[in-house]
Order: structure tokens, then sequence, then C-alpha cells
């Protein structure tokens, strides 16, 4: 039997939702999927209409990691070969916000997908971590670096060194996701802040995500620069006269994105 469609995409207004539906597996990611999520974004990066995306899994599973069965006969050269990381890329690459909305696991490859995307709600009993090492690997999109980015040395030595996952509630204490809500609460609360998000100037919110990703590869003064121009060019928009004007006037702002 041929399998389903490793995603779907539906759009609410100007939100669009990923879904990753390999439930069958958790949601584990194989190259199918992860050349799905590649094309998805791609595209959704250039639908004007598309403000905010919400990237999830379902009630379970975000992701379990990668698709074991997929590498379990690969050699290092194979494994090379793939160049997975260019798939990664494309979502990292999307200008629009991305919300990870992770119930159950986000393991392995599943946590390093939730820490490219911009925003992460996480139900309480979500599970994260990087187990990788417990199947004689290593994390190899991030885990060694987002997180540690995100959480500090000490959480992410912990996190990789002993594979062992972490609750979302423990994952909010220690900074690695934004929110955490009671489990049946994840989607409503992601979409609830992607809508929120979509409704703001699309060029303010484009800016402030490229400043915070770019600035955090930068040393302060670099990320200062940046910042200061990116601050200054808006004031070409029409939307900051728009809503600056809408602000004295005492008026909802009409924002155009432009
Ligand atoms: N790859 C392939 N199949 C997976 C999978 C994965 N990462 N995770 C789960 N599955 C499959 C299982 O094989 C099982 O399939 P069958 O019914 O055909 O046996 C099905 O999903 C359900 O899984 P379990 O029966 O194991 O469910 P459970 O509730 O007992 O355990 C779990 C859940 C703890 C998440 C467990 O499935 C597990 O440990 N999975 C592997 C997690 C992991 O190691 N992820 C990291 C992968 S490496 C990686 O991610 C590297 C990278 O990107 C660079």
């Amino acid at each position: 039997m041929a399998e389903q469609r490793p995603i779907v995409t539906e759009k609410q207004s100007d939100v669009a939702i990923v879904r990753i539906t390999r439930p069958e597996v958790l949601n584990a990611l194989n190259l199918a999927t992860r050349k799905a999520l590649a094309a998805t974004f791609t595209e959704l990066q250039d639908d004007p209409e598309v403000r905010c995306i919400v990237l999830t899994g379902d009630e379970k599973a975000f992701a379990a990691g990668a698709d074991l069965k997929e590498m379990v006969d690969a050699d290092a050269v194979e494994i090379a070969k793939r160049r997975t990381e260019r798939y990664w890329q494309a979502i990292a690459r999307t200008p629009q916000p991305v919300i990870a909305a992770v119930q159950g696991y986000a393991l392995g490859g599943g946590l390093e997908l939730a820490m490219i995307c911009d925003i992460i709600v996480a139900g309480e009993n979500a599970q994260l971590g990087q187990p990788e090492v417990r199947v004689g690997i290593m994390p190899g999109a991030g885990g060694t670096q987002r997180l540690t980015r995100a959480v500090g040395k000490f959480h992410a030595m912990r996190l990789c060194l002993t594979g062992r996952p972490i609750s979302g509630r423990e994952a909010y204490e220690i900074g690695l996701v934004s929110l955490v809500v009671p489990d049946d609460e994840v989607m409503a609360t992601a979409l609830k802040l992607a809508s929120d998000i979509a409704r703001l100037p699309p060029l303010a919110v484009t800016s402030i995500k490229e400043a915070i990703l770019q600035g955090e590869n930068a040393s302060l003064d670099a990320g200062l620069a940046l910042e200061r121009k990116a601050f200054q060019l808006l004031f070409a928009s029409e939307d900051r006269r728009e809503g600056m004007n809408a602000f004295i006037e005492k008026r909802k702002p009409q924002f155009k994105g432009k």
C-alpha cells in the first residue's frame, strides 16, 4: 500500500499550518518527509498571503527523529551524499515567523527541526531530547549547536550526553521552549500566537526575525549595526506611517505590507 502524503498543508486565512503525517512511525523524518517539508516551505516563502506558519505533528509526536530504518544500512559516504542539511536550510530561510507546536515526542532530528523554528509552544508532557548517543551517533543538524545557544553548555551537555528526554515543563524552565501549556491547548495556543503575529505589519515582523537570527551569529557591535539599519529602513514603509498615525488618531491601524 502506498504511504500517505508525509505532510499536509492547510491555510487558515493568513496562517499556514504544516502538519507531519506519519503517525505509524511517530512522524519519523524520512527523506520523503524532509523533501516535502523543504518544498512546502519554499513555496510558502513566496506566498504573500501567508504571514506566519505553524509546524506541527500530532498528539503523540511532533517528530521522533530521523527515520532510523533509512539510516541503519547507510555508510558515511551515503549519509554525506544525502546532504539533508539543504532541506532544513529551506525552512531556516523562511522570512515569515515559524511556530513549532510540539505535543508528544520531539526527539533527535525532531527537536532539531523544532529548534529551526522561531517560537516553540510545547505541551506539559511533551518529551524533548537528543537521544542519538543511544544509537551510537550524535546530533547532526543543530543538536550540539542550536541547543547550546538556546540553553547553554551545561543543559546541552546533559541532554546530548545522556540522551534522556525532558518534559515540556522542564524544557520551558531551561529556556528551550517559548511557552508551555496543557497538552490539549498546544495547537490553539500556537494558532492564536500565529494569528496575532499575522495581523502585525509584515515588513516589521520579518525585519525583527532577520535581526534576531543574524545577530545571534554576529558580534554585539555588528548585531547592533544591523539592527539599527533595519530599524531605519522601516521608516520607509507605509505601514510605519499608518501604525504611528493610527496610534495618535486613536484608531485601529490598517496595515498593507508596504
Ligand atoms: N525512526 C524510525 N521508526 C521510528 C522512529 C524513528 N526515529 N521512532 C519510532 N519509530 C517507529 C517504531 O519503530 C515503531 O514502529 P513499528 O510499530 O513498525 O515497530 C513505531 O514508530 C512506534 O514506536 P515504538 O513502538 O518504539 O513506540 P514507544 O511508545 O514504545 O516508544 C519512542 C516511543 C521512545 C519515541 C521510541 O520509538 C524511540 O525511542 N524512537 C527512536 C527515537 C530516536 O532515537 N530518535 C533519534 C533518531 S537519530 C536522529 O534523529 C539523528 C539526526 O537527525 C541527525
